[in-house]
Parts: C-alpha cells; structure tokens; sequence
C-alpha cells in the first residue's frame, strides 16, 4: 500500500476551488462580494440587488425580487408536517419538494437561483403560520423579498425601518467564501445535480449547530445578563468560570467583524430601538474592554452574530427560527456558488488515505 499522503482534518487550510464571489479577509476585518464592501452593500443596497450581483456581477441597487407563491403539492407537504418539526427541517423539506415540482434541467440558470431563492421565504413563512394553527398567506408581488417574507409571516405590512433591518441582515448573510453549507452545495451541483438537490444539501449541512446555530446562544446570555447594570459583573463572572461570551470571537476575523458593524449600524439606525438592540450595545462595550484585559495577546472582537441576534428579536423572529433565516438569506451565495461551479465545472471527489487493515483473507 502506498505511503499515506499529508491530509489536513476539516481540510482547512486546504484551498479547493477558486471563486470570485466573496472576498473573506480575516486579518483586516474586509468582506468583499464582487469587490464591493459590505459596509457599502448594506449601505447603498437590498438583499435582492445584492443577490443578483451575486449572480450576474453587475450592480443594479434597483433590482427587484418578489416572493413567489407555493406549488400546491409543496404546501399539501407542510401542512402535513408535525407542529413540532424544527424550523430547518421543514425548510429543508419544502426546497426538496419544491424541486419535484420544476423541470430544473442541467446547467443551472440564474432563472433558476432567482425561482428557488424567492420560494423559500414564501415555504418557512408558511410553516411558521401553519404550526400556529395559521392560513398561510400569499405573497404580495409589490413587496420585495425581505418585506414580503414579513408580510407573509405576520399577516400585515412590516413598518420601512423593520424591514431595512432584515434585509441589511440578509444582506450580510448572503455570502462567506467556502463554509461547509457553501462547500456542499457545490459538491452536489458538481455531479450535474439540480439546483434544488444542492440546496436541500445546503440547508441540511448548515442545520448542524457548528454552522448555523450561534444567535440564538447570544439571545439565551443577553437575557441571563438581563440589564445593562449587571453586564460588567455578569461578563467577569461568565469568564472566571471558562464560559464563552457568545457573539466574540471568530476563527477567520482578527478585527471587528465588518459584517457586525453594517448591522449594528443599520439597527441602531431604526427610530425606535427594540430593547434587545440597547442591551447588546450596552454589553458590547463591556465585553471588548473586558475580553480585551483578560485576553491581551488574542485579539477577539465582536462577531456578525452578536447584532444578528438584537436584529432577528427586533424583526419578532423567535430563536428557533434563527438557523431557517440564516439559511434564508445564504440562498443568494449559495446559489451564486452552484451558478459559478457549473459554469466550469469539475466533478469534485478528493482522494482518502486508507488506514484499515492490509488485504488479508475471510475467516474459514
Ligand atoms: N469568549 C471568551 N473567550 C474566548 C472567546 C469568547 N467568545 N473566543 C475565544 N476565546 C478564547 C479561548 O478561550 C482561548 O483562550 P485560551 O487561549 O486562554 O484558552 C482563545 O480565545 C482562543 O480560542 P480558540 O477556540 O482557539 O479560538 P478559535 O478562533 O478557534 O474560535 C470561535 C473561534 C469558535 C468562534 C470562538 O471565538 C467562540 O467560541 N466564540 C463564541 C461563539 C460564537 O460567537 N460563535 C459564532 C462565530 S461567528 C459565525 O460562526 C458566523
């Protein structure tokens, strides 16, 4: 047997493919798509022109996309669902069925990324209202896609100011370089899968808590915090007793996350603060200054999930759905990634150092 070759656990540090999507620059707190600044994205932008930059590469801040209404065995499937189905689950479920439904043949399209990103919102607003004992409600085509998955959710129009907080949240959610959901995604379009296929392996790989679950651990300390009065005793005890302060900290970002300051400042920006936002402000200056003592040679900052959570509370999203909305709003990178993989595509299949036992023969 040949001599193992060197393999690298989670293949990190291992560069698999090439991209020119999303730009994570870890070192100077940068993250770019197409170029551009995320601050500037946020900015100057809606989840809908973000996601056809994404797609196509041209900027276009007045892009639209509606949510799009579901196919009837789509819904028959939902509503068959238990109430108690994980809000992933059923996400995962709707996109695999919603594929069942299209002729979604090879290569994928940007048609394609457009129809399954604006069905999404559409299946999890769905299940929200059908576990609640709701009709679901149809979308408003005059809505764009983040105001319209509320509109969809709640029953009645958001005000502009929640609305913005959600999208500028979709925004910074919609693309991270090769995160194992992303990875995934492109693993399945590479055997000349469907668009579908690759988000239903998406969806599954980011429920995993090491993926997708951070936000709503910030939600369960701010409320242990309970007052901005308790915060500084709070944070010393947390990490006298080797807690980790949830929302600090990153393995790429030695700087402040950039994707935290686009969202902090949007929030902050809303006219009536939700109280949630006011506390994470309050204990966010105590954390960095009290990480910043305990951890003098380790730079650790403040990350995208610490204002996601104020974010996604003010919006009244509960926790359980704060994975689906994560998966929600990476539907754009995803779906940019399996557009750039097919359009040179590589079946991907790394090789394995096998460690079992030498050929040897059965028992008698
Ligand atoms: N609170 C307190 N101490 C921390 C924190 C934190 N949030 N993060 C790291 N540290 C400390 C560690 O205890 C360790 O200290 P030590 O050397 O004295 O033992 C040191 O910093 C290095 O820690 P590592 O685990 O090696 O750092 P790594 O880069 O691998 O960790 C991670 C990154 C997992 C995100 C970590 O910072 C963490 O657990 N943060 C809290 C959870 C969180 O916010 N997750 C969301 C990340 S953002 C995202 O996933 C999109």
């Amino acid at each position: 047997m040949p001599a193992p070759r060197p393999f690298s656990p989670g293949l990190e540090g291992v560069v698999a493919g090439e991209t020119s999507l999303g730009y994570v620059d870890g070192e100077n707190g940068r993250l770019l798509y197409r170029g551009y600044r995320i601050g500037d994205l946020v900015e100057r932008g809606t989840y809908p022109s973000v996601a056809n930059l994404l797609w196509t590469g041209d900027w276009d801040p007045t892009h639209r996309l509606a949510t799009a209404s579901i196919p009837a065995p789509v819904l028959a499937i939902l509503r068959a669902l238990p109430a108690e189905t994980k809000p992933m689950d059923a996400l995962r479920t709707a996109v695999s069925a919603w594929g069942a439904t299209q002729d979604l043949p090879w290569p994928p399209t940007v048609e394609h990324a457009r129809a399954i990103t604006s069905f999404s919102p559409s299946a999890l607003a769905a299940f929200v209202r059908l576990r609640a004992g709701l009709e679901p409600v149809e979308p408003d085509p005059s809505l764009d896609l983040v105001e319209g998955f509320l509109y969809q959710l709640k029953g009645e129009r958001p005000d502009a100011a929640t609305a913005r907080a959600l999208d500028a949240y979709f925004i910074v959610g919609a693309e991270h370089g090769f995160n194992a959901s992303t990875f995934t995604a492109r693993v399945v379009i590479s055997t000349r899968s469907d668009i579908a296929s690759a988000l239903a392996g998406a969806i599954g790989t980011m429920k995993g808590p090491l993926h997708g679950g951070a936000p709503s651990e910030v939600v369960d300390q701010l409320s242990r915090v309970g007052s901005a009065d308790h915060a500084e005793a709070w944070v010393r005890e947390a990490l006298a007793n080797g807690e980790r302060l949830m929302g600090f900290g990153h393995r790429v970002y030695r700087a402040y996350d950039p994707r935290a300051a686009a969202l902090r400042k949007v929030a902050e920006g809303m006219p009536t603060r939700p109280d949630w936002l006011q506390l994470a402000i309050d204990v966010e200056d105590v954390a960095l200054r009290v990480l910043a003592e305990t951890h003098p040679d380790r730079p650790l900052k403040t990350n995208v999930e610490f204002y996601a959570a104020p974010v996604l509370m003010g919006v009244g999203l509960s926790p359980d759905l704060f994975p689906a909305a994560f998966s929600l709003s990476r539907h754009a990178g995803w779906t940019a990634h399996v557009l750039e993989q097919a359009a040179n595509n590589r079946l991907i299949r790394p090789d394995v150092n096998y460690v079992g036992p030498a050929e040897r023969d059965l028992p008698a």
